[in-house]
């Protein structure tokens, strides 16, 4: 996809990349046609091309879709890009178009639950192989790759225990080996992480988060090479997936502030993890910007801006962590993340709640473990929150 912004910096490509200036609108228009007028000219492109960017019928494209996915890839670096209803359905449709009967994938159980269940339930059941390596051993990934495996899929920093991959370690094996390499890039973000820059083939978001900021629609893009993000867009197709209109008008106008808002979801969530791990109700708390957290120094090669997702464990196990939450006065308790209120969630009776107990303790969601997606308001607002929460909680 052409973007004429290509020399400039990532804050002039978030707003003005891939924007539509039709008529001269200084913003993409919601255009919310189902269909379009056909004509020969229609015709021969939507016959050379099988509908991919030709405006035909909205579960091929659409206006809206368009700048959305020109302006993800082009913040990601990307050749092209397709955007979707939500982001399971890029990440199936994604993985669908790339696996057949008897191929074999890899990746690692730190991965989102809803992601897990496709890897563990659907992808066996169509006959696909699926192993499941350590995301901090790059090694083992290599170990698991058989005669049938032809892709590596990884998530940049993990949900919920933030664990941050090694990118460039595991596109090197994804391409010794000949397999296609995705990431799930959500909790970082173009502005913390661009995957394809460092060599991987696909990148996909959950546009539902922080590129859209605002917790107001789910979406999914997936961007990378040319010719697989082809192979995605005929099987979006058949499978349906696809975004409206309306959504990726609300996603493009959300995406505009993306560098606005993520240096301070991130300083915002540093800074509570500091002061999270000295608290006395507090038994361990993951973020990598902690000098001693395990993943600090690949996170300072792979994400050194960090990420605003935080997660920690409160004392007294899963009931006290529910009892803390049940207490917050300004943070929400709903499941979901990336928008600029703060909201937690306990993944083992939300996102995890799905994922057995020996894999989520095996992954490191330890009893008490809660998650915070950390939002762009007052931080000593956010940490009096939390501290009044814990206190009462804790004397339950
Ligand atoms: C890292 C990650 N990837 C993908 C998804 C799925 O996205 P959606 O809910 O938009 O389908 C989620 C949802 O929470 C997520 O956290």
């Amino acid at each position: 996809m052409e973007d004429k912004f290509s020399d400039r910096k990532f804050g002039t490509r978030v707003v003005w990349s891939g924007t539509n200036h039709m008529e001269g609108s200084p913003i993409t228009p919601i255009f919310t046609t189902s269909t379009y007028k056909l004509s020969d000219d229609r015709y021969k492109k939507w016959k050379e091309t099988g509908g991919h960017h030709t405006l035909t019928y909205s579960r091929y494209s659409s206006i809206n879709s368009e700048a959305v996915s020109a302006k993800v890839a082009a913040l990601e670096g990307a050749d092209d890009g397709e955007t979707f209803g939500s982001g399971m359905a890029a990440i199936s449709t994604t993985l669908l178009s790339q696996l057949s009967q008897g191929d074999h994938i890899v990746t690692s159980a730190d991965i989102y639950g809803g992601t897990y269940a496709l890897m563990t339930s659907e992808l066996p059941r169509l006959g696909i192989g699926v192993s499941m390596a350590d995301l901090r051993d790059p090694s083992s990934f290599e170990a698991a790759i058989n005669e049938n495996t032809k892709v590596l899929y990884v998530e940049t920093i993990t949900n919920p225990t933030l664990k941050v991959c090694d990118i460039v370690e595991m596109a090197k094996i994804a391409k010794n080996h000949g397999l296609i390499s995705i990431v799930d890039n959500t909790f970082a973000t173009p502005w913390a992480c661009r995957p394809l820059e460092m060599g991987f083939d696909l990148v996909i978001h959950s546009g539902t988060k922080f590129l859209n900021g605002h917790t107001d629609l789910t979406a999914g893009i997936v961007v990378g090479r040319g010719d697989l993000i082809k192979s995605v867009f005929n099987l979006k197709k058949s499978l349906g997936g696809a975004a409206d209109p309306q959504m990726c008008y609300l996603l493009e106008r959300g995406m505009r502030t993306l560098h606005a808002r993520m240096p301070i979801h991130a300083s915002n969530a540093a800074e509570l993890a500091m002061r999270l791990k000295d608290h006395p109700a507090i038994t361990s708390v993951n973020h990598p910007s902690l000098p001693n957290d395990p993943d600090h120094d690949v996170a300072s090669r792979v994400v050194p801006r960090g990420t605003g997702m935080l997660s920690f464990s409160v004392k007294g196990g899963d009931q006290a962590a529910l009892d803390f939450v049940r207490e917050l006065e300004i943070v929400f308790e709903a499941t979901s993340l990336g928008g600029v209120e703060s909201l937690v969630q306990c993944p083992f009776n939300t996102s995890h709640m799905f994922v057995p107990e020996d894999v989520r303790l095996e992954a490191g969601i330890l009893p008490g473990f809660v998650r915070m997606s950390v939002g762009i308001e007052n931080v000593e607002d956010l940490w009096y929150d939390l501290d009044q929460a814990l206190i009462s909680s804790q004397s339950q």
